[in-house]
C-alpha cells in the first residue's frame, strides 16, 4: 500500500529527499512559497494518512493517522480532536531550544538598549539630530556593574528554552532567577538548588507569577500558547513590574494583551519590550498599538530562524511523519494522554 501524505510547505533540498525516498509515501506538496491555502489543505487532506503542517496551518484530523508539525508549539492543532481520533502528533522540541534562547537574549538586549529607536534614527538619516550625548539612548544595563551588583531574571514558563536562556545570561552576572510555571508541573526545589549551584546564582526560585512580575529586571515569556496561558500578561500584571524592567516574548502572542503592553510602554510602567510574536500575527500593521511604541522592538516570529535549526526542525518533522506511518518510533511525539 501507498500512503498519501500532504506536505504543507516545501521543506527544502535537504529534507524533501527523506520523504521522496520512501516508496510507500505518495506525496502531495503545496507548490507555493507561502502558507498553504486552507481550501487546498482541506481538499487534499481527504484520504491522506499523514500531514506535515506549519504553525500557520490549522488542523484537526479526518482520515489521518499522523499530524506532524514543524514547530515546538502545537496550539494550532486541535489536540482534543487528534487524541479522540487516536492520531499521533509529532512536533520538534529540543532542536530549536538554542536558537530561541539566542534570540531571547538578543531581544532583551535590543529592548534594554533602545535598539529599535537607534536603528530607526540611523535609517531615517537622523543621526545628526541625535549626536552622542552623555545620557543619549541610555537604557538599563543587562550586565551587573560594581555599583549595581544584582540582576533578577524572571521566566513565565521554565522549560528547556527558558533554562537555555538562563544559561546564556549567567556570564552577564545575573544573581537571581525567579520563575512561575504551569500549576500541574511539580515544583522541584532540588532542581532549583542544583541550577543555582551550577550557575553560581544566589537563588533560583519558583514563585507565583505576581512575584515574578514584581521582582524581575528582565522577564522572559517562554511558555506554551493555547487557552491555558491566554493573556497571562495583562494590565494587572504589567502594573506590578518595575519601571526599569524589560519584557521579552518569544513564545506566542496570545500570552500578552497587546493593548495593555502598549499602555505599559507608553506610560512607563516598564522600560521596554522585545517581541517575537504578536497576537493576530501576521496581520500586524503600522497602526498596531505595539508597532507604534518606540520602546517595543518587534521581529516577525523568527526565534527559531537559523539555517541550522530550521533544517533540523524540517528533518524532525519528516522523520516523525515517516516513523508514524511506517510503524516506527517517532523521534518526538506529543503525549496526548489526558486529552480527548
Ligand atoms: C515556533 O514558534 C515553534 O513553535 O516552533
Ligand atoms: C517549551 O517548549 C520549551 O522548550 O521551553
Amino acid at each position: 500500500t501507498r500512503y498519501k501524505v500532504v506536505v504543507c510547505r516545501d521543506l527544502g533540498p535537504d529534507v524533501m529527499p527523506l520523504l521522496r525516498g520512501k516508496p510507500e509515501l505518495e506525496l502531495v506538496v503545496w507548490p507555493e512559497d507561502r502558507a498553504c491555502d486552507r481550501r487546498w489543505l482541506l481538499e487534499n487532506i481527504h484520504g491522506a494518512a499523514g500531514v506535515i503542517v506549519m504553525l500557520t496551518d490549522k488542523v484537526s484530523g479526518s482520515s489521518l493517522q499522523v499530524v506532524s508539525t514543524m514547530s515546538v508549539g502545537y496550539e494550532h492543532v486541535d489536540v482534543n480532536a487528534v487524541a479522540k481520533r487516536g492520531l499521533k502528533l509529532g512536533y520538534t522540541p529540543d532542536v530549536l531550544t538554542d536558537a530561541v534562547a539566542d534570540l531571547s537574549v538578543m531581544l532583551a538586549l535590543m529592548a534594554g538598549r533602545n535598539g529599535g529607536i537607534g536603528i530607526s534614527v540611523v535609517q531615517k538619516g537622523q543621526w545628526t539630530e541625535y549626536p552622542w550625548a552623555p545620557f543619549g539612548f541610555c537604557g538599563p544595563q543587562l550586565s551587573t556593574t560594581a555599583a549595581s551588583p544584582t540582576r533578577k531574571i524572571g521566566f513565565i514558563g521554565f522549560g528547556r528554552i527558558a533554562q537555555a536562556t538562563l544559561a546564556r545570561l549567567v556570564p552577564f552576572g545575573i544573581t537571581h532567577c525567579l520563575y512561575s510555571s504551569n500549576p500541574s508541573s511539580a515544583p522541584s526545589s532540588e532542581r532549583d538548588a542544583q541550577l543555582a549551584q551550577k550557575y553560581n546564582l544566589q537563588s533560583v526560585k519558583r514563585v507565583d507569577i505576581d512575584e515574578v512580575a514584581r521582582e524581575s529586571d528582565v522577564l522572559f515569556i517562554l511558555a506554551p500558547g493555547g487557552s491555558g496561558t491566554y493573556h497571562v500578561v495583562n494590565e494587572t500584571l504589567l502594573r506590578k513590574m518595575k519601571p526599569t524592567s524589560i519584557l521579552v516574548n518569544a513564545s506566542r502572542g496570545t500570552l500578552v494583551d497587546s493593548d495593555a503592553l502598549a499602555k505599559a510602554l507608553r506610560e512607563g510602567w516598564i522600560w521596554g519590550a522585545g517581541i517575537d510574536v504578536v497576537e493576530g500575527e501576521p496581520q500586524v500593521s503600522v497602526d498596531h498599538p505595539l508597532v507604534k511604541e518606540p520602546k517595543c522592538v518587534i521581529v516577525p516570529h523568527i526565534a527559531s530562524a537559523t539555517l541550522e535549526t530550521r533544517r533540523d526542525m524540517a528533518t524532525r518533522a519528516a522523520q516523525n511523519l515517516i516513523a508514524a506511518i511506517l510503524g516506527g518510533q517517532m523521534p518526538a511525539q506529543v503525549d496526548l494522554r489526558g486529552f480527548a
